[in-house]
């Protein structure tokens, strides 16, 4: 989706827009969003096509008390809109960590939390930085390089590594995870919506069970994640296969959905603001909130959903038991009421409290490892490149959950004395 600026037209749109995802590939939600901040921040979305309807938050302090307020808004029936009928039972309910309501959610975060040790993450740091200079070195041509399509491996630097899957099957996990949230993409799409949702999710699944079935309960001190989940035991028992397989999916999915989203968009921003970038590089101190500022700006998870377990008002409404309610992150990381100036990018701003992670019991479990793999490619870029200039038209992922770039082309101007042969030198 574009991230775009006031003064913005009028906010055109149909319910049914709100939950489609190709809207969301041409049309601007943030006109939407900053509409319904405004005039009605607590508003029923009816699609009238038989779709269910649905709450619509958009301030900053609903999104965060209901994602906060967990014995209010249940994760437990699911927590995206998606093409399957929000009123259908949520078959991953209680098995996969973001579909679960304390205590049980505890329950399973807490081995994947033990694995993602600050300790853990760190030692991702030298792979993390070998794959940021094998994304940036074909980029240091010259030539036109799709700055989008290179930074969908990216994430598997960190979740291929930490989980162990096999390196040749990194790019098809990439595109699979790609295929989960953009099934109406005419680039990810097979058949209709449903079989590429379908397809995604059957080869994903399959690939996690060999996987799994592959650790050996005695192997958890070989280290990966995937070994440590298999030898742990939860509430006095191992996680049986199918808890297995489902939270490796949602990790990965949870990787590799977002973070290319917000590299690109780091590329995007240094070709439109050079002298912000110019501080940066000058400036290392600077650089740990310029990655906050890039991840409240592009929020690459646009929405995340909850049901009502109690009546609830708001704004005069009444968000009835039972009713789904989304909350849209993206547009409470403009909100006028948190953020001065919410629609300039400042590498300074300080405090920053976007929700680009979520917030309450459900925050991202990967936002530690999500930062550092962004550090480490701004760090990259600002060593080894001066220049961006946007080199064609962008395009944007049709998806009603992932704001972000398909294509993106640019060309990277290399710092003097940096070429794609010293780097393939420096790697060895
Ligand atoms: C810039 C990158 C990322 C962004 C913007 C992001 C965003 C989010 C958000 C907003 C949530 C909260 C969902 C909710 O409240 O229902 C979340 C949860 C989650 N994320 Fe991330 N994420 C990122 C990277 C990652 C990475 C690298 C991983 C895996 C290592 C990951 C795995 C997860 C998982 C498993 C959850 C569910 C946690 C729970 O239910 O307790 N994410 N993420």
């Amino acid at each position: 989706m574009r991230l775009t600026r006031p003064p913005f037209g009028p906010a055109e749109f149909k319910d049914a827009d709100l939950l489609d995802s190709t809207y969301y590939a041409s049309a601007d939600p943030h006109a939407l969003w900053a509409r319904l901040r405004e005039h009605d921040p607590a508003y029923y979305c009816d699609p009238a096509d038989g779709r269910e309807a649905f709450w619509v938050l958009t301030r900053h302090e609903d999104v965060s008390m209901v994602l906060r307020d967990y014995e209010s808004f249940t994760s437990r029936r699911g927590t995206m809109l998606c093409i399957i009928d929000l009123s259908m039972p949520d078959f991953a309910s209680d098995e996969m960590m973001p579909d679960t309501d304390p205590p049980r959610h505890r329950m399973l975060r807490e081995p994947v939390n033990r694995a993602l040790t600050p300790r853990a993450v760190a030692a991702q740091e030298e792979p993390i930085r070998a794959i940021v200079r094998d994304l940036l070195r074909p980029a240091l041509d010259g030539g036109v390089f799709d700055m989008a399509q290179a930074a969908l491996l990216f994430p598997m630097a960190f979740t291929g590594t930490l989980m162990g899957l096999p390196r040749e099957n990194w790019r098809r996990m990439s595109e699979l995870t790609a295929m989960t949230i953009a099934y109406d993409d005419p680039d990810y799409s097979v058949g209709d919506s449903k079989a590429t949702l379908r397809q995604a999710h059957h080869e994903l699944f399959d690939f996690f069970l060999s996987e799994v079935r592959s650790r050996r309960r005695s192997d958890a001190d070989g280290g990966d994640l995937l070994s440590i989940l298999r030898a742990m035991d939860v509430d006095g028992a191992p996680l049986t296969e199918q808890q297995l397989v489902l939270n490796c999916y949602a990790l990965l999915l949870g990787a590799n959905v977002t973070t290319p989203h917000v590299t690109s968009t780091l590329v995007a921003l240094m070709a439109e603001h050079p002298g912000q970038f110019r501080r940066v590089r000058e400036d290392v101190g600077l650089r740990r909130l310029c990655v906050q500022e890039t991840l409240r700006w592009s929020s690459p998870a646009s929405h995340f959903m909850r049901y009502a377990l109690r009546d609830v008002q708001l704004h005069g409404r009444t968000l009835r038991e039972g009713e789904p309610v989304s909350v849209w992150l993206g547009s409470a990381n403009r909100d006028e009421r948190v953020f001065d100036r919410p629609y300039e990018f400042d590498v300074t701003r300080q405090p920053n409290k976007h929700v680009a992670f979520g917030v309450g019991p459900h925050y991202c479990i990967g936002a530690g490892l999500a930062t550092l793999g962004l550090r480490i490619f701004l760090d990259e870029l600002m060593n080894l490149v001066e220049r961006v200039e946007p080199a064609g038209e962008v395009t944007h992922l049709a998806s009603n959950l992932v704001a972000g770039y398909k294509n993106m082309p640019v060309r990277l101007t290399p710092r003097a004395g940096v070429t794609e042969r010293t780097l393939s030198e420096a790697a060895g």
